[in-house]
This record gives structure tokens, C-alpha cells and sequence, in this order.
């Protein structure tokens, strides 16, 4: 017999059981996080009378995320997943929510099919063990000087624990770096102004037939900066994920970088410990060398460990950087929808938070 109950923090070393069997990479943080955003929305089923599985929701406006799907490998096939994905469905029915959004495994996307759940697009999963690699170009390169292809890097060694400004002088199509326009799907040239307290950092794009050269300006987050990194984010995800962003950027702020300013957005990364892997995201950019200078921030800090980014398989950009840097495709999911599509854009998703919250 079935049943189900709200999940509370006493059931975290369940979540973890659960996770460990599936191979998956989520830790105490993680599940704490989702109790935290979602308290009354987190269940466990239960088989007679035990502790058998896990479902997550997280209500984002008018989407309801639904996640950590875990069935007891011993307990599958007896329509414990069906029966919880539809109370993590009646829940948020219950709060008027007209999307449920999610990130299916193979295993999972027949089960929500069934529910009434569509696909919308692929996410590849990309791992591998980030190497100076990231920073290469900065690291062959003494402070001002030129790459082969015109652009000028700064130093490696103030990338990542400094603030000072590094060299972003033109490049060989001799432009200058002075347009502010956000550049979704564009490629015109990007923002490269470097205050005191910024890091410039460049890279040449394949620009599609244009010559042209694109560089910004990165620096350090902070706290301080939840409001922009909402605001980008629901540009490029159409979802206001300001209880998820916050937390995440309190529990390591130090981790946060961002490219460009609010009136000229560049973009934004996180990062955070996994059990398997560090795994980078969320990402959001609004140029491809801003992508590029964001994940290549994010992945120097964790130089010698094994790294995990989810990308959305149409942002070619971001594929592009996977691939250069080593990383190969270990699984992909698919995301998916139920009732309202949203309208977000891959071209600006350089990573999905993961799959527990897109
Ligand atoms: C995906 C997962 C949650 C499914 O859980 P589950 O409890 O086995 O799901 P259900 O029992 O409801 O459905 C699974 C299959 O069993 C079948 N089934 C359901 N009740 C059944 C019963 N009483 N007897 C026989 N088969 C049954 C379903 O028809 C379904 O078949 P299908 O996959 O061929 O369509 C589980 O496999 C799991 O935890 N996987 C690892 C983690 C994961 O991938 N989670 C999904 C994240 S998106």
C-alpha cells in the first residue's frame, strides 16, 4: 500500500540514499535548499509503512518546478513515481499554478508522458576535470600581450583572486570596445569598459562570417547583486527565480561572477560543491564572449576537480565551450512542460541551475 507524507529534514539521509543510488550528485545543502524553498511541497512515499521514495516542487510565480523523482530501486515498477509526480501535481493545482516544468531522465520522461507532460528541448549533461586549460589563452600570455587572432588577454594570475584590471586592448579588425547594447542573438561588439574593480577578459568568437571581436568585462559578485542576477536570469529563463538565486548565491557568493552592468547586461555564473562533481550553474549570457569569460571564471575555481554543466543542446555557443575545454557528454535530459509553455531562450542559458530547478 501507498502512501504519502510531507518530506521535513528528518528525511534528508533518505534524500541522500535515494540520490547515491541513482548515481546522481545533489548533498545535504541541496536537500535542505529544497525544504527551505518549498516546505510544504517536498514528499516521501511510503510502502508498507516504509520510507521509499522522494519528490521535490518549487513554486516560481506561475511555474511550479517539480524534481528529485527517486524511487527505491526494490520499490520501482509498482507505480510509486506515477502516484507521486501526481501528488507534486495536485500540489501545485492546489496553488494555481498553471505550468509544471522538469528535467527528465530517460527513466523518468515515459512516467511524466503519461502525466501529460510534453518535451520541449535537450539539456547535455558535459563533465570533465576543469584544467588551467579555462584560462589558457590568459595563461600563455604575459599581461598586454596579443592572441593569434588579435585579442589582446591580461595576466592569468589577477583572473580569479583579484580585482585588478587586466588589458583588453583592440584586436586586429581594430574596433573599438564601446558598444552598449545587450547582445541577444547579435553579434555585435560587447562591452569592455574595465573599472578599478573589474576584470577585463577577452575572447575571440566565431562570429558567423563576422570578423568583428568580442570581449567584456568580468568581475567578482556578491550578495549585493542578487537584483541583477534576477533580473538577467528571468531574461533568459522566463521564470522569477529570486528564492533559488538567493540562496544560492548566500550560501557562496564567492563563487559568483558576472560580465557587463545592469544598464548593459553581460551576464551571470554560479557554482557550487556536488557530491560527484563541482557543478557550474546557473549561467546566463547574453554574448557569446561573455558566456565564454563566465564559465571559464567559473571552472578556474575549481582547476584539478571534476566538473559538471548542463547545457542546453541548441546553445551551440555554450556546447562550443564545453568542447573546447575538454568536456564530453555524459547523459542529457529532456525539459518538459505541462499546461503554459514558458517563454524562455536558450541562446541566453549557458547552464541550467541543474535539473532540480532548471
Ligand atoms: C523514474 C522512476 C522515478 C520511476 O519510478 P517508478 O516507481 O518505477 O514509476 P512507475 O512504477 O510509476 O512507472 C514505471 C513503469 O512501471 C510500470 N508500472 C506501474 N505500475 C505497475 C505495476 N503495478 N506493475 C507493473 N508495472 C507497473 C509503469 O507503467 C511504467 O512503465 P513504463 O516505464 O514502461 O512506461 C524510477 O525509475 C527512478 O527512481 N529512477 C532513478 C531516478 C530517476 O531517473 N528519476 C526520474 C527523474 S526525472
Amino acid at each position: 500500500m501507498i502512501q504519502l507524507r510531507a518530506m521535513t529534514e528528518a528525511d534528508i539521509p533518505l534524500g541522500m540514499r535515494l540520490k547515491t543510488q541513482a548515481g546522481w550528485n545533489q548533498t545535504e545543502v541541496d536537500w535542505r535548499r529544497f525544504l527551505q524553498m518549498q516546505p510544504d511541497g517536498c514528499f516521501v512515499a511510503q510502502c508498507d509503512g516504509q520510507d521509499v521514495a522522494t519528490t521535490t516542487t518549487c513554486i516560481f510565480g506561475a511555474v511550479g518546478w517539480i524534481a528529485m523523482v527517486l524511487v527505491d530501486i526494490e520499490y520501482r515498477h509498482r507505480g510509486i513515481g506515477s502516484r507521486l509526480v501526481q501528488h507534486a501535481l495536485d500540489f501545485l493545482e492546489s496553488r494555481q499554478i498553471p505550468t509544471a516544468r522538469l528535467d527528465a531522465t530517460a527513466l523518468g520522461r515515459p512516467v511524466y508522458e503519461r502525466l501529460g507532460f510534453v518535451a520541449e528541448y535537450e539539456l547535455m549533461r558535459m563533465e570533465g576535470v576543469a584544467t588551467t586549460d579555462a584560462i589558457e589563452p590568459c595563461n600563455r600570455l604575459a599581461a598586454g600581450s596579443a592572441t593569434e587572432s588579435g585579442l589582446a588577454f591580461g595576466d592569468r594570475e589577477p583572473l580569479v583572486d583579484d580585482r585588478r584590471v587586466a588589458d583588453c586592448s583592440a584586436g586586429e579588425s581594430g574596433l573599438a570596445f564601446d558598444a552598449r547594447e545587450p547582445l541577444v542573438g547579435d553579434h555585435s561588439v560587447a562591452d569592455c569598459s574595465a573599472g578599478e574593480s573589474r576584470l577585463a577578459f577577452g575572447a575571440r568568437e566565431p562570429l558567423a562570417g563576422d570578423r568583428r571581436v568580442a570581449a567584456c568585462a568580468t568581475r567578482r559578485g556578491g550578495t549585493e547583486d542578487l537584483g541583477t542576477v534576477v533580473g538577467w536570469d528571468r531574461r533568459a529563463t522566463g521564470t522569477p527565480r529570486e528564492k533559488l538565486l538567493s540562496l544560492l548565491l548566500a550560501e557562496d557568493a564567492s563563487r559568483a561572477y558576472l560580465a557587463g552592468e545592469s544598464n548593459s547586461p553581460g551576464g551571470y555564473v554560479l557554482s557550487r560543491c556536488g557530491s560527484r562533481a563541482a557543478h557550474l550553474g546557473p549561467a546566463v549570457a547574453f554574448s557569446p564572449a561573455s558566456g565564454r569569460a563566465l564559465l571559464d571564471l567559473a571552472a578556474a575555481d575549481w582547476v584539478g576537480q571534476r566538473i559538471y554543466i548542463d547545457v542546453p543542446s541548441d546553445n551551440r555557443a555554450a556546447v562550443q565551450w564545453a568542447e573546447d575545454r575538454g568536456l564530453t557528454c555524459q547523459r542529457s535530459f529532456t525539459r518538459m512542460v505541462r499546461g503554459n509553455p514558458v517563454p524562455d531562450d536558450t541562446r541566453l542559458i549557458w547552464a541550467s541551475s541543474g535539473p532540480e530547478k532548471g
